[in-house]
């Protein structure tokens, strides 16, 4: 099964993936995790993408779109692959169809996590992860059970994106409008978006998720 993940920033795709990484042994290709780690080793796709993220901008098609296909042929023929926050663009759309048929691969679903912007500031913002593990959590909405310490790994010290700053989050909101959202209506013509409540508490959208991929 292969399906996207689609939403702004904030709307729940990372959280809702890991999930279904955990739950169903499907394979997560965030092109923002990507990303991050190339800025992280300094390869040359990092240096070039590094000022363009931490200005909530898009990094170039090809660059990600040749992140994916490397990706997929990396996790093998038999693996699902939920595409988390890849296509973002038109253009992304076009070669990601290209992308899945060279491997034989198609579209099953295309999930919206249908939000309210107002709340996705606050959202993003108050994210942060642990150092050591990756282990997400939320300043108002999931803090670790004991405070200063991660619930999985037990460590101590926690990072923040440099992108989950207000300023940041309303120019990724911006680029989310203006170049993914018109992407809908192109996979909606093919009948495969499946609308969710992104508001709805994590487990229930996770419900919602499972019905989908269900029926
Ligand atoms: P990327 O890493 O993809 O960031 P994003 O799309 O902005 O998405 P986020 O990771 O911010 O949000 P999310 O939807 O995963 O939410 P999460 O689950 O964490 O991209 C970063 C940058 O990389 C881009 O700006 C761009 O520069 C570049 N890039 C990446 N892909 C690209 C591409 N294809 N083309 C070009 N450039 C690209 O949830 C957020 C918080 O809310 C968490 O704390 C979570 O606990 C909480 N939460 C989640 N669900 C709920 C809920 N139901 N109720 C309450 N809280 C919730």
């Amino acid at each position: 099964m292969n399906i996207i993940l689609l939403g702004p920033p904030g709307a729940g795709k990372g959280t809702q993936a890991a999930r279904l990484v955990e739950e169903r042994g499907m394979v997560q290709l965030s092109t923002g995790d990507m990303l991050r780690a190339a800025v992280k080793a300094g390869t040359p796709v990092g240096l070039k993408a590094k000022a363009v993220m931490d200005a909530g901008q898009l990094v170039s098609d090809a660059i990600v779109s040749d992140l994916i296909g490397d990706k997929l042929d990396e996790i093998g023929a038999d693996a699902g692959a939920i595409f988390d926050g890849y296509p973002r663009t038109a253009a992304q759309a076009e070669s990601l169809d290209a992308i899945l048929k060279a491997r034989g691969r198609s579209l099953d679903h295309v999930i919206e996590l249908d939000v309210d912007e107002n709340a996705l500031v606050e959202r993003v913002t108050g994210r942060f992860t642990c150092a050591a593990c990756g282990e997400g959590y939320h300043d108002r909405f999931k803090q670790p059970k004991a405070e200063g310490v991660c619930d999985v790994c037990g460590g101590a010290e926690f990072k923040r994106r440099p992108d989950d700053n207000a300023e940041t989050v309303r120019t990724r909101m911006a680029e989310y409008r203006a170049k993914t959202a018109p992407i809908l209506p192109i996979y909606d013509a093919r009948g495969l978006v499946k609308r969710i409540d992104g508001m709805a508490d994590m487990n229930d959208v996770a419900a919602s998720i499972s019905a989908i991929l269900d029926a």
